[in-house]
């Protein structure tokens, strides 16, 4: 039978069968494993799911319903109509990803339910459950009556059966807007307004869970309110426009899956796949034209204050500056070369001139054309910054212009940005119309053959399944903080939680690579309390392996480069994976990652760690027995550490197998990045 699969191509099988039990209070499904069980019953009129995972409950009855604005409550004096099952296993193939093939196996409940009293509203509660997590959404047909809506509440809880600790960044804070928060840890009992992915550990050490969402699309993005002392129970909590809406339409309309990802150990929640098997599939049809490269450019120097975005002698993107950049990128094997300031607008201040940004007229001292063609001519692309300070009116009246303008010069990605608070009147950067803004980008950007890197971004909900040239995103603390925040940068273990939190949500365009740790090309180096890299320059190595995104940037100064060994690794690491495994961690301590590049035999390893030094026997099992590898090893030097000697890197080279196990001794915010070829190999980077 497998072989007969193999013959046909992908495996899918399908197959639905329709019960119709009315009025019948409870049912399941379960996973494919028979391991996660979600049961679907009506408990005092009230429709609710619980989930539960080798017959422990992990998930309590949670309730399910909605508040609309000039309609009845949806929750209560609920029945169940009908049930339809279906399961599905298929394979799908990633054009680009942490992994190339993706399993989507699971089975599916819908669970059709009307409301006993007037208006009679009916609704299905759609359940998949897989291996890894669930999903579950809520789908409205046409229905007299209920065809235009406006939600003042989602109503879904997540009723947890333990007070597991919780690694969150707070949801409420309009002047923070952006998800650039630090993160905390605390017990879920405790927890106020957070925003997901949020990842759980249960007390019992042996279960973990994050929730999120999967495929958000003209509807809000969901935080969760927390229980704020009183019980265990997460309630969704919808982003706000204006107005206070959260989201109107009308009938039909599904809302986006809310997600439950489970595992037993942590190193099983990465990569995370499920939210991908619940957004639909490629619509943009080929994708030879979308390629995930490195990328370096005029960027840190503003950043660090040495350059402007802004016109005047020490304007950042000038002709001959993107030139010098380009020959840079050139001569080292990046892909693409970032641009930022290069257009009109950010004279005084374009926070709060967000609509005097032009997407297509640059600043006399930048002849884009002239750059574009020489970029062509060296084999490198440009990467147009568009920021529009949340200006989304201004932006969107030019998009037309502007993404037409970059594909006749045959420039293919852009980077955008909505640096503000709360973007157009007041809306949260989270809203349905921002949601809305976010998506119509995507879509207008591949219509004209553009791959997008979001900063300051909607979160990642999966839409990369959907639209392959929606890349990289930053949505979280990126190393920017690093050179100019108030309270001294990044902590050494921000990175071992960022993986193990946003980073569950997709790539992440957090921009490593500084080898001027303490940032002495501002004009002097900075003090332990001043804004500075807070670890090793071989934990920058690292993070190349670690944190994963299809645009990876070498953030320093070129000139920062120059003469420094390390450097081989940036231009050797890989930014496409063919399989991801992760080795070892804890959230918050450390992460060991490895991961095998795409269409190639060479494996690269990142290990990074907190302020501790750490060391790990590392099993190279991964490789493929009897086959000889070089390992190129780029390890903390002698005494190294983040806080007063983070730039010692030895450089080592040595054969392994898979049967060896490699040492790793990591300084106190330090780590190692390791490339691992064939070594009968040659031209296989
Ligand atoms: C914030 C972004 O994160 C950063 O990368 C960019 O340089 C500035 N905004 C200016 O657009
Ligand atoms: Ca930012």
């Amino acid at each position: 039978m497998r072989r007969l699969f193999g013959l046909l191509g992908p495996c899918l099988t399908s197959a639905i069968v329709a019960i119709p039990i009315p009025l019948r209070a409870q049912v399941s499904v379960a996973s494919p494993d028979g391991r996660n069980q979600v049961t679907v019953e009506i408990r005092d009129g009230r429709l609710t799911y619980s989930l539960a995972r080798d017959g422990r409950n992990l998930i309590l009855p949670s309730v399910l319903g909605f508040e609309f604005h000039g309609a009845p409550t949806l929750r209560d004096s609920l029945r169940i109509t009908d049930t339809t099952r279906d399961s599905h296993d298929e394979w799908w193939t990633q054009p680009w990803g942490e992994v190339t093939r993706v399993h989507d196996h699971h089975n599916e409940l819908a669970v059709s339910v009307e409301e006993t009293t007037a208006p009679n509203r009916r609704f299905t509660l759609r359940i998949r459950a897989f291996n890894d997590g669930i999903g579950f959404r809520y789908e409205f047909m046409d229905h007299p009556g209920f065809s235009s809506y406006e939600i003042t509440d989602e109503l879904t809880e997540f009723a947890l059966a333990d007070n597991a600790r919780a690694w969150w960044i707070p949801s409420d804070r309009p002047r923070m807007d952006r998800s650039e928060e630090l993160y905390s840890s605390a017990p879920v009992s405790t927890l106020d307004s957070v925003q997901t992915p949020l990842t759980l550990e249960f007390t019992d050490g042996h279960t973990f869970m994050v929730i999120h969402e999967a495929n958000l699309d003209h509807y809000a993005r969901m935080f969760l309110k927390g229980p704020r002392m009183e019980g265990r129970t997460l309630h969704a909590a919808l982003a706000p426009m204006a107005d206070g809406t959260k989201v109107s339409g009308g009938t039909p309309f599904v809302t986006p899956w809310r997600t439950i990802q489970v595992a037993d150990r942590v190193t099983d929640l990465a990569p995370s796949l499920l939210g991908l098997n619940l957004n639909p599939p490629n619509a943009i049809g080929g994708t030879g034209w979308i390629h995930p490269m490195k990328y370096v450019g005029i960027w840190w120097g503003m950043h660090l204050g040495v350059q402007t975005w802004s016109s005047g002698p020490h304007h950042g993107a000038t002709t001959a500056n993107a030139k010098r950049y380009i020959d840079f990128a050139a001569a080292n094997g990046f892909g693409g070369v970032l641009v930022e300031g290069w257009n009109t607008g950010w004279d005084g201040d374009w926070i709060k001139n967000r609509d005097a940004f032009s997407f297509t007229q640059a600043y006399p001292d930048y002849d884009l054309a002239e750059v574009a063609r020489y970029a062509h001519e060296k084999g490198v692309r440009l990467i147009v910054h568009n920021e529009t300070s949340g200006g989304i009116d201004n932006y969107e009246r030019q998009l037309d212009s502007a993404f037409t303008l970059y594909h006749s010069l045959g420039l293919d990605a852009i980077k955008t940005g909505y640096v503000t608070d709360l973007v157009r009147n007041g809306d949260s950067h989270y809203s349905q119309i921002m949601v809305d803004h976010y998506r119509h980008v995507i879509g207008m950007a591949a219509r004209d053959s553009i791959m997008v890197d979001v900063h300051e971004p909607m979160h990642d909900t999966g839409e990369r399944r959907t639209w392959p040239n929606m890349m990289s995103r930053e949505g979280a603390r990126g190393q920017e903080y690093n050179a100019w925040s108030g309270d001294g940068g990044n902590p050494p273990e921000h990175e071992t939680i960022l993986f193990f939190t946003r980073l569950l949500a997709g790539p992440m365009d957090y921009t490593p690579g500084i080898f001027d740790i303490l940032e002495k090309s501002s004009g002097h180096a900075r003090r332990p309390e001043e804004a500075r890299v807070r670890t090793t320059l071989a934990k920058q190595l690292a993070l190349y392996v670690v944190l994963y995104s299809p645009l990876q940037m070498a953030a320093d100064l070129p000139e920062n480069y120059e003469h420094q060994p390390a450097f081989q690794f940036i231009k050797d690491v890989a930014v496409d994976w063919d399989t991801t495994r992760v080795i070892d961690g804890r959230i918050g301590d450390y992460v060991v990652v490895a991961r095998r590049m795409r269409g190639g035999q060479t494996w690269f390893l990142g290990a990074i760690t907190d302020e501790q030094r750490r060391s790990f026997d590392v099993p190279l099992t991964f490789l493929t027995p009897g086959k000889s590898y070089i390992a190129e090893i780029y390890a903390d030097g002698p005494n190294a550490n983040w806080l007063d000697n983070p730039l010692p890197v030895t450089i080592t080279r040595r054969s392994v197998t898979s049967a060896t196990r490699l040492h790793l001794a990591l300084a106190p915010g330090g780590g190692q990045a390791i490339r691992i070829r064939p070594q009968q190999v040659t031209g296989d980077k």
